[in-house]
Order: C-alpha cells, then structure tokens, then sequence
C-alpha cells in the first residue's frame, strides 16, 4: 500500500493515557514514534518469506538506488548504522595515530568515537548561537599540519555555512565529512546535504525522520573512494562486484569489517525513502505551527526560537526552543513532563564528556556549545502526529511560559 497524507497507520495509538495529579484521565503526548509504512512491513514480511534475507539483496540495493537518484551522487553504500558510516569514512580517509579532526562538541558519540577508534584526536571547536553548527572562524583558527579532515554535523537538519567550510576544507587540503545523520530531506543552496563534502553520513536510526529501526548510509562523492568504500564495508572482500555478477568468486582484497545494513531493515526502509519527499512535507508542517505559535513568546523574551538560514531548505528534523537560562529549561522541562509532554535536552558537549576529556582536545572557547546545550529544550514532533497533540504542545509551553517568575529576556 502507497505511503498517503491519510497515514497508512492513522489508527495506531498516538498519545498514551495518563493521569493528572488528581488521578483523572489525560492523554500524554511522547516525544516521538518511529516514522513507519505498512508498505514496509508488508515488505519485510514479504522478504522473510521469500528467503531475501541476505545482505546486500534487491532491497539494500533498491534504496541504494534511491539514495543515488536524491542525492545526484555515483555511489551510496548502505551501511548498518550511520556510526558505521562514520567508522568507514574514517577508514577511506586512512586516518589514523597523531592525526586531528576538527568536529563540533555538540554532536553525538559517534561523530568522535570513528576518528578516536584510529587513534586520532578529535579537536572540538565551538558552534555558532543561532544554529548551533560548527562556526567557520572556529575551525580556522583549530587547523594545525596535523588537522586531517573536518566533521561537519548539520544539527537538527539545519545546514551549517557550508560555503565557509568547503572554502576552509578546500585551502587546507583537508578533507570534510558531513555527518548527515538528522539531515536527510535537507539541502544548501538546493543541493542534499550529504553531497557537498568528500563524504556524507546518514541515520535511519528510530529517531530519525526515516527509520528502519538501525540503519545508515555512506554517500560517498569523491569517486576515488567509490571501489574502497564497497570492500570496506563488506568485510574487506569484492562480495558486492561478486553480487553483481561482475567476477566469478569474491575474495579477501584487503583489512575491512561487516558494516552492511540489515536486508531486512532495507525492505522496511525502502517505501520510506519512495516517500521522503512527502514525509518531510508533514513534518515541515507541524514545525511551522510550532513556529507561529512560538512567535509571540519569541517577541516577549520568554524564548528563541530555531533559525533556518535563507540558503537552507530544513527537514523539520528537530523543533526546538532556547530557554534564557539554565535553570529555566530544566524547569520548562519537568514543567511539560507533569503536563504529559515529553519533551528532551539534546548533545551534553563531547568536550565535557568523559571520553572527550580524555580522548579530545578543545581549540577556543566553547560557550555557544555550553550555553546552548544547556538551554536547549526539544519538543515532540513526529511523522503523523496528530494535530490535537500539536495544540496540546502548544499550550502547555505557552501556559508555562507566562508563569510569573520568568525570567526577562533570552542573552545571545
Ligand atoms: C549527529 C549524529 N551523528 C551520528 C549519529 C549516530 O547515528 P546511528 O544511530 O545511526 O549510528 C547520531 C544519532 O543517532 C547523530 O545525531
């Protein structure tokens, strides 16, 4: 069945009974469900019956192909995870002990731990306030001879000033990798995040804006990678040319790993690919009813709301509001979880981490990392989230927001 407006899974439970103080019945609203099709299911269960279960089958090859097609790029490799799409672009770069890469504090574990798996050092540099992706002037000022390549992560499918940092990666001679993981459905200046740098990394991770429960993809756009990234992936071995009828056996061509995404997994996620076009357009609905609504609060100092630079079109991955404290995030927070809205902080900085401390080092200061780490408040938004759960958001932020004791304005 096609994947339509009317969502195909319209009837599944979307907000969860509850009850409020008092013990009466409400209904709780959670901060996301996984994006799914019944097409998808259909699929899965037609593949487990047909025995189609191998990797890198019809379907791995399938969204392959439709990656290849969104993003105008030669070659796609569909990898378990958007970690190990991260863990392969590490090893096409040959990165390795003493060399740095520069990344964003605020990103996720695995945009350091596939540089820090090599023995590299990531070198954390702050991102701007408005976005909170990586500030050009800030990876300047971190490059040193021994800088290898720069991560570039797009947060909340927002894209960072691509322009400034393909000129830096380009002078430098350094090598620049988008971790793409929130971004699919987002582009810069009409071109699909993913496809600027030398590589790209996508999540189809549950939380994602498609989901096949784990998943990812490497987009690989600097052909010279294209051969490599296939052997890497498949343990190391010419198993895909093999697939392809291209060679009589497949051998052990070189070191490599079993990164391969789930051929299950691609059956469920590939009518979602069909359809990205059509998902992103209900998110991007809900996003600007979160944005009108926001506006007037916006006007008031009681938030800031996300901004979208003109030469992005956004996926709607991510709505969030910066609170202007700390303080008032955390109680904004505990506010809406006793209202029954499950709404979430996001990254705490890698270089505040534990494993950052000890793995990383930091180039600048990092107080547009820190500041906007601790007052950033994501609010629920998924795929068919129906619009009484929206309002209901809505209200309880606003109704929150106008208590008394707020503070008066947002700083930065
Ligand atoms: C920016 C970023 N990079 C990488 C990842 C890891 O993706 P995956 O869960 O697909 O391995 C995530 C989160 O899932 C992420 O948000």
């Amino acid at each position: 069945m096609a994947h339509t407006d009317a969502h195909p899974f319209a009837g599944r439970a979307a907000l969860a009974d509850s009850r409020d103080p008092a013990g009466a019945p409400t209904r709780s609203v959670p901060f996301l469900r996984p994006t799914t099709t019944e097409a998808g299911v259909a699929a899965v269960a037609a593949a487990a019956r047909a025995g189609l279960t191998k990797a890198g089958g019809p379907a791995t090859r399938r969204c392959e192909r439709l990656l290849r097609a969104h993003h105008d790029v030669d070659t796609v490799v569909m990898t378990h995870s958007c970690t190990g799409a991260l863990e392969l672009s590490a090893l096409l770069l040959g990165i390795g002990e003493g060399d740095e890469v520069i990344m964003p504090s605020f990103a996720f574990a695995s945009s350091a731990n596939a540089f820090v798996l090599r023995g590299a050092t990531p070198v954390f540099v702050d991102v701007q306030a408005d976005t909170m992706n990586i500030d050009p002037a800030a990876v300047r000022a971190a490059l040193t001879p021994r800088t290898r390549a720069l991560v570039v992560v797009h947060y909340a499918g927002v894209a960072a000033a691509m322009d400034e940092l393909l000129a830096i990666a380009r002078d430098a001679g350094i090598a620049l990798v988008e971790d793409a993981a929130q971004a699919l459905g987002s582009s810069h200046r009409g071109r699909p995040l993913g496809s600027l740098g030398t590589l790209g990394t996508i999540s189809f991770d549950a939380t994602k804006n498609l989901s096949s429960g784990t998943g990812g993809a490497l987009l690989v756009n600097d052909p010279a990678f294209a051969a490599e990234a296939e052997l890497l992936r498949d343990y190391g071995t010419d198993r895909a040319r093999f697939a392809r009828g291209e060679i009589a056996r497949y051998r052990w061509v070189q070191a490599g790993s079993n990164l391969a995404m789930n051929e299950l997994a691609a059956a469920y996620l590939a009518p979602q690919l069909e359809h990205l076009e059509r998902i992103t357009q209900r998110r991007r609905r809900i996003w600007r009813r979160y944005h009108d609504a926001f506006a007037e609060a916006e006007r008031a100092g009681l938030v800031r709301r996300p901004v979208v630079p003109e030469t992005c079109e956004d996926n709607a991955h991510i709505y969030a509001l910066t609170t202007p404290t700390a303080e008032g995030r955390t109680r904004l927070l505990h506010e809406l979880a006793a209202d029954g809205v499950e709404a979430a902080f996001h990254y705490v900085p890698l270089h505040s981490a534990p494993a950052g401390r000890r793995h990383g080092r930091v180039h600048g200061s990092m107080r547009n990392t820190d500041e906007g780490s601790a007052r950033l408040l994501r609010l629920p938004l998924w795929d068919d989230m129906p619009a009484a759960a929206v309002e209901q958001v809505i209200a309880a932020v606003l109704a929150r927001l106008a208590f008394p004791s707020r503070p008066a304005a947002v700083p930065g």
